[in-house]
């Protein structure tokens, strides 16, 4: 059956890097006979300046329903602000649609700086799995007296047993699968706060012992503090192998561990839905990028590195691969991986990620 594809191309440079993976999907889909459909919709803040729309729940309906897997360009706009586009399509989709998994590899491909001293491919090179669903995401709180000089604010961190649940058994199935096909340890790390957040990490951390000594005693497991994490990150990352982590602490982390694998230019992540039939999401994890919008100065790999990952998750792990192996055959070949320091164009860079196909 056809891969079904919904484009989102999105804000800034988003259309920019969006054309790119296309490209590289055709050249791909072309050489393994891979039959795929793509339609394109233009949610973002253009739509949203003209209409006073972000998107209907029909038509996020409308997407579970029609497409396999989603690819994001950018979200963000100059001229909108800050969180209205975040919450309203970003957010909206990634609960909407249930994608309870954010997974972001973190690996420091050939030829590319990492500001470590020292560290290379062999040592950067782990996936984190971070809870997509719950935590301070849930947007649970309020004001008390808003404006007053006794105004209090509170947001709650929510874990779900049913939530962090199913996020810890896909996270060892990770490890399970990555140890069988020889990518990793089978090594599993918590990372929480156990020593301040003594009810949600709790639960986390008692859910993360049952499940490991009852379903996965081939797993071994490791829990870390999320401070100390970030330290290790830097010091010692050839240490991890597949980490688990809920949401907010798992939105910190990964932009660390984007640059330690060269920054936003390459990091790729994916919201996704395991769950049979469930629509995936898979986007670049940096921004809109404004400032280089329409100069074709934009470094497109991490969003070629976004479909590569669509693939790998959409039952063509074949095609996918050949993707992520072209990636790691370009990159030695700029000379940064910085908008406007490639050394080459947007265009220039997705034309030779399709030479090295
Ligand atoms: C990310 C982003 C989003 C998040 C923002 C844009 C809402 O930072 O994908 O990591 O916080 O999850
Ligand atoms: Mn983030």
């Amino acid at each position: 059956m056809a891969l079904r594809i919904a484009v989102l191309p999105g804000d800034g440079t988003g259309p920019e890097v969006i054309r790119e993976a296309l490209k590289v999907l055709k050249a791909v889909a072309g050489d393994e006979g891979l039959p795929y459909s793509t339609e394109t919709f233009d949610f973002g803040g253009d739509r949203y300046l003209a209409t006073g729309k972000i998107i209907e729940d029909e038509e996020i309906q409308t997407l579970r329903k029609n497409f396999d897997a989603i690819l994001l360009g950018a979200v963000g706009h100059p001229e909108v602000a800050p969180g209205i586009l975040e919450k309203g399509l970003l957010l909206n989709l990634r609960f909407q649609l249930d994608q309870y998994i954010n997974l972001r590899p973190v690996k420091l491909y050939p030829g590319v700086d990492c500001p470590l001293k020292d560290k290379g491919p062999e040592d950067v090179n782990f996936d984190v799995i971070r809870e997509n669903t719950e935590d301070l995401y849930c947007g649970a709180g309020g004001f008390l007296r808003k404006h007053s000089p006794q105004e209090v604010a509170t947001q709650e961190m929510i874990a779900t047993r049913f939530g962090v649940e199913r996020c810890l058994r896909y996270a060892f199935e990770f490890a399970r699968r990555k140890k069988a096909n020889g990518e990793g340890k089978g090594l599993l790390t918590l990372v929480h706060k156990t020593n301040v957040l003594t009810f949600a990490a709790d639960l986390w951390f008692r859910a993360f012992e049952e499940i490991g000594k009852t379903d996965y005693q081939d797993i071994q497991r490791d829990y870390n503090h999320v401070d100390a994490c970030c330290m290790w990150f830097v010091k010692n990352p050839e240490f991890y192998d597949t980490i688990v982590v809920p949401n907010m602490f798992g939105d910190i982390i990964t932009d660390l561990g984007a640059m330690i694998q060269g920054g936003m230019g390459i990091a790729a992540g994916g919201n996704i839905n395991p769950d049979p039939g469930g629509t995936s999401m898979f986007e670049p994890i940096g921004g809109s990028a404004p400032k280089y919008t329409g100069q074709d100065v934009i470094n497109p790999l991490a969003c070629i590195g976004a479909l590569a990952m669509l693939l790998q998750n959409g039952g063509q792990k074949k095609a996918g691969d050949r993707v992520e192996e072209a990636i790691k055959k370009t990159t030695p070949k700029l000379r940064s991986l910085a908008a406007g320091r490639m050394g080459y164009s947007t265009t220039e860079v997705g034309d030779l990620v399709i030479d090295a196909l």
